[in-house]
Order: C-alpha cells, then structure tokens, then sequence
C-alpha cells in the first residue's frame, strides 16, 4: 500500500503520522509547495517509527513523480479558514489548488482512490472528480465522519457517557447548513429524544453545525485538525482492511434522496473497492426540507466553482 498525502500543513502531516503509526501502509508520500517542509516533517516521523514500532517509511517531496502509483491519493492542500470567514469564503483559491495538485497527482496515479479534505469540501470533491473523469467510487471526500463526531463527543459531554455508545448520522453538506438526524442518534440502542430535552439537543445540533468555527475562533490562525485527521484515517483504514463499515462521506449522488450531480453527505460502505455502495434512509418532511436547503447550497457553490474553473 503507498499513499499520497497531498499538502504537508496541519491535515496533511497530522493524518500522515496517524496513517503511519497505525502502519497503513509500506510508503507514505507527504507532497507540498514549499521547500523543505514536507522533507523535514516526512524525516521526522520516519525516524519516530522505531519507537511507535511500525514499519511504515515516510518521505516528502515537492514532486509528484515520486508519488508514482500510489494507491491512495489524500488532498488536503489548500488554505484554511482565520475567524471571521467561511468554508466558501476559501472557494476561488482552493478551486485552484485542489485542480492543479489533483491533475499533477492524476498523472502518476490513474488508479488511485482520491480522498479530498479540502474545503468547501463537496464542491473541491466536484472539482477532483471533473479533473480525473473517474467514477465516484474512487472519488469521495471527508467531512460526515469529523461533522458526526463533534456531535457525538458533544453527547457524551452531556450525559457523561462512552462516547463509544454513542451511535449517528449527519447527511448533508460540510457547512452550516448540515443536517444531524436527531431521530437516528441512539444511545446504547435507546434514542437520544429519551434521554435529552428537545431544547438541549436543539443546542447540541447547533453547536455541532458551528462547531468548526468553534476551533476557528480558538486557534485564530488556523482550522481544526486532530479530529479531521482522525476521521481520514478512519476512512483509509475501512478501504485498505475492506472493513466495509458504514460512514458518512460527500459522494456524487446518482438519483439517491432524489438528487443527481451533487456531492453530497451520505452513508456508505467503504471497503477495498472504494466507496461500494450509497445507503439511502427514509427522511421525514422536516429531514427533507433541511437536506434541500443545504443542498441547494452546495449546489450553487458548485456552479460558481465551476464557472472559475471553466473560465
Ligand atoms: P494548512 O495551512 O496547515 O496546510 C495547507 C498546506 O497546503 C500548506 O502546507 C501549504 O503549503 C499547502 N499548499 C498550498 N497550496 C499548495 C499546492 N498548490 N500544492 C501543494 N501544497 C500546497 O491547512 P490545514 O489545516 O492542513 O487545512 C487544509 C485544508 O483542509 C483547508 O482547506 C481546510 O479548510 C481543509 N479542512 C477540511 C476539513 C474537512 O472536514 N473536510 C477539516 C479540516 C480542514
Ligand atoms: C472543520 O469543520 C475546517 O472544515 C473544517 O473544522
């Protein structure tokens, strides 16, 4: 297994040190635009690995030619949020960089899958798609694992439970306008509606919906990124060890919830061969009026995205 981490900032060298440690794979490529950082980084996990005891090798680089054949490409280049702005507000620049690194990558590694990180993240998943032409089982992006696991630690925070109990489901695009399924959210089986006020789990959906600029605002510099490493992590290790677990990626729907050619937050199965199956749930009025209006979102950001690229 060699896999690609493109973008050696907070993501990128973060989920390549977490890929390593969990040995998932022989060769780790971290690939950035600036000089020496990505070699630095790259060299000083490598040298860790005899202590974490894994034998993963880790290199970095500011060229594509040595990611040659990788088997998973992770696109985390791009600029992140400062306070004040959204994940939109970095459209025009990401369009760009996620373009370019994507169609360097793309020529050394047609048969790659390609997990895309940055943001806004559905419609940089857009863009890696139209710049590849692969389907969308090779294509998909991060952002209902990190978006699901807020909302579960903020659950656990207020019942003072495992956070391991705590089972949900977050559809819709990586924005404000995400759609947590309250009605789907149980605890050690028993539905969350049973065990907190619909007040407070108003609150808890409204944290969770802002809860990256919540790390924003902290950070001052920069976005999040223990979490949204974890949850690439997560994702790589369903396909390399075909777990087949069901999670919830931005994905080009095919008719599913009654859109087409929109990416999108929704389960699926992740296992060897990609991203292997959409699973659709029956949402009631309320769910379907609130995936609309984010899609509707994501959708016009995609047709600005486009209309930058195309330009
Ligand atoms: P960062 O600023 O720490 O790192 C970005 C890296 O990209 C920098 O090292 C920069 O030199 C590099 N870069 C910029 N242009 C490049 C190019 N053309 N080729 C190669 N490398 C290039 O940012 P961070 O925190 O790592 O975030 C990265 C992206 O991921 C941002 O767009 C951020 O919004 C997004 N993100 C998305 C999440 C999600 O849930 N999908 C979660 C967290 C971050
Ligand atoms: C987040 O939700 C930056 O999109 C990223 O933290």
């Amino acid at each position: 297994m060699k896999i690609t981490v493109i973008g050696a900032g907070n993501v990128g060298a973060t989920t390549a040190q977490l890929l390593a440690n969990a040995e998932l794979a022989n060769e780790i490529y971290l690939v950035d635009i600036l000089e020496g950082i990505p070699e630095g980084k790259a060299l000083d996990m490598y040298e860790s690995m005899p202590i974490i005891g894994s034998d993963t090798k880790v290199f970095g680089t500011n060229s594509y030619e040595l990611t040659k054949d990788s088997d998973i490409i992770i696109q985390t280049a791009g600029l992140a949020r400062k306070p004040g702005m959204s994940r939109d507000d970095l459209l025009v620049k990401n369009a760009e960089i996620v373009s370019s690194c994507i169609e360097q990558a793309f020529k050394y590694s047609p048969n790659a899958y390609y997990l895309i990180v940055s943001n806004p993240l559905d419609v940089m998943t857009y863009v890696a798609m139209q710049v590849t032409k692969l389907p969308r089982q090779k294509v998909f992006g991060m952002a209902g694992i990190l978006d699901t696991a807020r909302y579960r630690a903020f659950i656990s925070m207020e019942l003072g439970v495992s956070m391991q109990d705590i089972q949900a489901l977050i559809l819709g695009g990586h924005g404000d306008t995400m759609v947590p399924l309250v009605r789907y959210t149980t605890v050690a089986g028993i539905p969350v509606t049973d065990l907190i006020s619909k007040e407070r789990l108003d609150e808890i959906v409204a944290r969770t919906a802002g809860g990256g600029g919540e790390i924003v605002k902290y950070l001052k510099t920069g976005s999040a990124y223990y979490a949204p490493s974890a949850a690439v992590v997560q994702m790589v290790e369903s396909i390399v060890r075909d777990q087949k677990r069901i999670l919830p990626c931005s994905v080009l729907l095919q008719g599913e919830f009654g859109y087409n050619d929109i990416v999108l937050g929704v389960p699926v199965i992740l296992g060897r061969n990609g991203m292997e199956k959409v699973i659709e749930l029956k949402l009631n009025d309320e769910e379907k009026a609130l995936l609309k209006t984010s899609a509707d979102h994501v959708k016009k950001t995609i047709e600005e995205a486009m209309a930058l690229i195309n330009k």
